[in-house]
């Protein structure tokens, strides 16, 4: 007799998520995990210290540079970087405690430790072999490495490192300039860091709406970013706790190097599978490191199966989830569904950076014929009385029938005002449905509202 009806393997927010629906279901579930504490790469280190960071140095920058302009004054605070980061982990502290704290509510058992599947339906894990009727891979990911560089998490660092350094780094240099390189650089520019971001190709966010990307650059330079673009990291030297990044100038194949105290690998993560004993029951793992699924998260494996950053698709904790949730529906016999066309993206940088559905350039390249609505927050009143009118939305509709297809945006609340348009875009609403929703007055999220007025007659403030 099994010991479960479904035991996952990883407490991440997929893990997590998956093993609280399987028990709300009435399935009686157990989690896996290795770490210390629950939460996986999201709560430990990644999304939720990031954000405490980046919001400690955001009020930190605020207080620095705008409280006089509003009559706030006073001494300026200082930054102790050692109560900055105590309060960073106790938010971490808080949360993770929070997913124990749901596991006891929900009857879940947490099985400590890693762990491995040695049969169909056996998770083996230090010694003691458990037994489900349903298994659930849910091991996440780690960051690449770059052939050439060697993290030691002191000098040179991946994201991990960046969250715990010791102190401040006069310099730091970003390989990369993806979501980890730009949110983890914004906090060290605004603690005082030089900060210098070298890119691989000749644009930041690879796949982000080419006009949105363009102007986040500029405004990170506004904000003391330094950008080598077009150029390939090829080694990291280390000496005496400083570093030489050399790197290759793609357009005329140059070398050149520059110097940092710190040096932040962020290029990309790549699926974690280790120690797993997947592949040795027979299970398919693609060429880029991902185990394989069906439609409804089934591995080639009978009754195993994988959800969250170890599959495809974006590395992401709200598609984890998502997938988490669908997945425990199917094994219960429920229909889970995951609608990969509307899973929005932020960056948490300031202002922040938010999209969901098609770019621009994808609709070209689908030959789709689209229109498009703007807005600059410049003439949102709300945003202009915080200094945050710079920054737009675009709104991507259907020529033909309106529908909205896409939309991107960079301003004040960018990462909670695009769930307007998801929530828009799972009933299939035209641009003229959102425009005609009587938004309150003064919010940011009247950009949106004037964005899709824009679709069709016209912006009024604009
Ligand atoms: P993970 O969170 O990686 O969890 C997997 C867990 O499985 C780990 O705890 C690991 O210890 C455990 N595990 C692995 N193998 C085994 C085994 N054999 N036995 C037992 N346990 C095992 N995403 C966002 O959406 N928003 C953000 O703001 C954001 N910020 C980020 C910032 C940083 C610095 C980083 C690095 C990532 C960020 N991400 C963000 C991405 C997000 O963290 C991941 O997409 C998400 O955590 C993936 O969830 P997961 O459950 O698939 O895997
Ligand atoms: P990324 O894939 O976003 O960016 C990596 C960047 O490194 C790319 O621009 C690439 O062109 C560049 N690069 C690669 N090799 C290079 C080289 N040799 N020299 C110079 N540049 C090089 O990866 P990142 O930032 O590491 O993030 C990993 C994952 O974590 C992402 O998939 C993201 O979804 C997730 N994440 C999400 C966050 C959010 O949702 N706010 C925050 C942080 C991470």
């Amino acid at each position: 007799m099994s010991d479960y009806d479904v035991i996952v393997i990883g407490g991440g927010p997929g893990g997590y998520v998956c093993a609280i629906r399987c028990a709300q279901l009435g399935l009686k579930t157990a989690c896996v995990e290795g770490r210390e504490t629950l939460g996986g790469t999201c709560l430990n280190v990644g999304c939720i210290p990031s954000k405490a960071l980046l919001h400690a140095s955001h009020s930190y920058h605020e207080a620095t540079h705008n409280f006089t302009k509003m009559g706030l004054m006073g001494k300026s605070p200082s930054v102790d970087f050692g109560k900055m980061q105590e309060y960073k982990d106790g938010v971490v502290e808080g949360n993770t405690k929070g997913i124990e704290f749901l596991f006891k509510k929900n009857k879940i058992d947490w099985i400590k430790g890693y762990g491995t599947i040695t049969a169909a339906g056996e998770v083996t894990v230090d010694g003691t072999a458990h037994k489900a009727k349903n298994i659930v891979i849910a091991t996440g990911s780690e960051p690449s490495s770059l052939p050439g560089v060697e993290v030691d998490e002191k000098t040179v660092v991946t994201s991990t490192g960046a969250l715990a350094l010791p102190k401040i780094p006069k310099s730091m240099v970003v390989i990369g300039a993806g979501v980890i390189g730009l949110e983890m650089g914004s906090v060290y520019a605004r603690l005082g860091s030089e900060v210098t971001v070298v890119e691989f190709l000749d644009h930041i966010t690879p796949g982000m709406d080419a006009e949105i990307s363009k102007t986040f650059q500029r405004m990170l330079k506004k904000q003391g970013f330094k950008f080598i673009m077009g150029a390939a990291v090829q080694s990291v030297d280390t000496s005496k706790g400083k570093a030489k990044v050399n790197y290759k100038l793609r357009k005329d194949d140059s070398d050149a190097t520059i110097d940092a105290d710190v040096v932040l690998v962020a290029t990309g993560r790549k699926p974690f599978t280790d120690g797993l004993g997947f592949e040795a029951l027979g299970g398919t793992i693609s060429k880029r490191g991902q185990i394989e699924t069906d439609d409804h998260w089934r591995t080639n494996v009978a009754g195993v199966y994988a959800i969250g950053d170890v599959i495809d698709g974006p590395m992401l904790a709200h598609k984890a989830e998502d997938e988490g949730m669908a997945v425990a529906e199917v094994i219960a016999g429920k229909h889970g569904h995951v609608n990969y066309n509307v899973i929005p993206g932020v960056i948490y940088t300031a202002p922040e950076v938010a999209n969901v559905g098609k770019t621009e350039e994808e609709l070209k390249e689908a030959g789709v014929d689209y229109k498009i609505g703007k807005f600059s927050f410049m003439g949102n009143a709300r945003a202009k009385a915080i200094f945050q009118g710079d920054g737009f939305v675009k709104l991507l509709a259907d020529a033909k029938t309106d529908r909205i297809l896409g939309c991107h945006l960079i301003g004040p609340g960018a990462g909670d005002l695009i769930h307007e348009i998801c929530v828009a875009m799972e009933f299939g609403a035209s641009a003229q449905d959102v425009a005609l929703t009587c938004h309150a007055h003064p919010t940011f999220s009247e950009a949106m509202r004037e964005a899709a007025l824009a679709c069709g007659d016209g912006a009024i403030h604009a």
